[in-house]
């Protein structure tokens, strides 16, 4: 497949906008393109409880899995910072949970890391840990 770096960048900044963050003033935009070629966005969102937040990566990953889509292609996140942002140990697990792929994190003036899923969290918790 074909990827849509530059569009999921911007659609990944409209995101942003979005962000419900008014505790931190801290927006963050994200980007989620499925193996089924459909893109998912989230922003985070906040609460006056503040550990209730959820990021951005988080958003767009639950609003994918619950249409029924696992199977991901390329995560971007954007975040206002002056080096591509670095998602949270949270976020990197729950991406972790839907296998390895391709992570591309954005600073406000679109410098970009790409990183994989694995590399973001290795040695990651995983279910069959448990099975064993
Ligand atoms: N945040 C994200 O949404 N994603 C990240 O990668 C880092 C942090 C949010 C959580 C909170 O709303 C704000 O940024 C400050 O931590």
């Amino acid at each position: 497949m074909k990827k849509k770096i530059e569009e999921l960048i911007n659609e990944a900044f409209n995101a942003k906008e979005k962000a419900y963050a008014p505790y931190s003033n801290f927006k963050v935009g994200a980007a989620l393109l499925t193996r089924s070629g459909k893109i998912y966005t989230g922003c985070n969102i906040e609460n006056a409880s503040y550990g209730l937040t959820c990021c951005a990566e988080r958003v767009a990953i639950f609003k994918a899995v619950s249409e029924g889509e696992k199977e991901f292609d390329t995560l971007v996140v954007v975040g206002d910072t002056d080096e591509p942002i670095s998602p949270c140990g949270a976020c990197r697990q729950v991406m972790s949970e839907f296998g390895d792929y391709e992570v591309i994190l954005v600073s406000k003036n679109r410098k970009i890391k790409k990183v994989s899923v694995k590399e973001l969290l290795p040695y990651s918790f995983e279910k069959e840990n448990l099975e064993k």
